[in-house]
């Protein structure tokens, strides 16, 4: 690493009537600026600040905590926390901070947001990277169950036995939980503390309007969400990447990549959702590759 660190910049953007919370990271970004998206729904942006070994390349990275979330402001009524309503604040981030076209990276359900935007406003994009994404989560889901079915037996049982009795919050499930994360979400031990930070400080509000109580349990609004008919308007480059152990498998990756014409996709061997921790060396060189490739 350079002796010059990278200037990092931070504010609050008023968007659409809310406060927001950005973070900038690098310079001017002489080879482009990369957006990057968190999860959740209602995650923090502190879980992707791997991403900031890219500013050491010649990247301005930009991060945000979408509406609800982390250090933005929390919506005055859940039934404003949309798909659509993040796509246009979004948009508004984008333009509010002069970023002009982006690469936009998308974690998980940043994933799944960043498609949604491709689709709405491809005019704003350089590129797309979908990190552990999905578009169709009926798919997610089931790919989610099949995961539990597999867990050790023990594991299995106390997950179905406080499910039953709708017990999501009991000391035993959460450890049963935590197994499921373990495996699923990031295997390494311990976690990186920014990524403990973000699951720390997941919106309640947001996640259990839109998610649902925890990660393979999804039965809030964006259950039904399907933009695999709509893939293949998608023009920009685009990069997609999974962990072999991924919650969002492989198979859910590879129905993104199939429905965007000419899109990359990378698997991690050693990682399951949080690749860009998991296997951070290997997952930058891939992205610089790729962002270099497509500038
Ligand atoms: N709960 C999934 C995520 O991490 C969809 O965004």
């Amino acid at each position: 690493m350079s002796d010059n660190l990278p200037e990092v910049r931070e504010g609050i953007l008023p968007v659409n009537g809310y406060r927001l919370y950005w973070k900038s990271v690098g310079d001017s970004g002489r080879k482009g600026t990369v957006l990057a998206l968190h999860g959740g729904p209602g995650a923090t942006h502190d879980y992707l600040l791997s991403l900031n070994d890219l500013a050491e390349h010649g990247y301005r990275v930009v991060y945000y905590d979408q509406l609800g979330c982390g250090r933005s402001d929390l919506a005055r009524r859940t039934t404003e926390y949309t798909v659509e309503r993040d796509v246009a604040d979004l948009e508004a981030v984008r333009t509010g901070l002069r970023l002009d076209q982006v690469h936009l990276f998308g974690s998980s359900y940043g994933g799944m947001l960043a498609i949604a935007y491709a689709l709405a406003h491809p005019e704003g994009l350089r590129s797309l990277i979908s990190a552990s994404g999905l578009a169709d989560v009926p798919l997610t889901v089931r790919e989610m169950q099949r995961l539990k079915r597999e867990l050790p037996p023990p594991i299995r049982d106390t997950l179905e036995r406080y499910e039953a009795r709708g017990e999501f919050q009991n000391p035993e499930y959460l450890t049963a939980v935590m197994e499921f994360y373990r495996r699923h979400v990031c295997r390494l031990d311990p976690w990186p503390t920014e990524l403990a930070y973000s699951l720390d400080h997941m919106s309640r509000p947001k996640y259990g309007t839109m998610n649902g109580p925890n990660e393979f349990t999804i039965i809030g609004t964006i259950k039904d969400w399907n933009d695999t008919p709509r893939l293949g308007e998608i023009r920009v480059p685009t990069l997609v990447t999974a962990g072999r152990y991924d919650e969002i498998t492989p198979a859910v990756a590879e129905s993104i990549h199939q429905g965007i014409r000419g899109s990359h996709y990378e698997l991690f061997t050693e990682s399951s959702h949080t690749a860009f921790w998991e296997e951070r060396v290997r997952y930058l060189q891939v992205l610089r590759d790729f962002l270099d490739r497509n500038p």
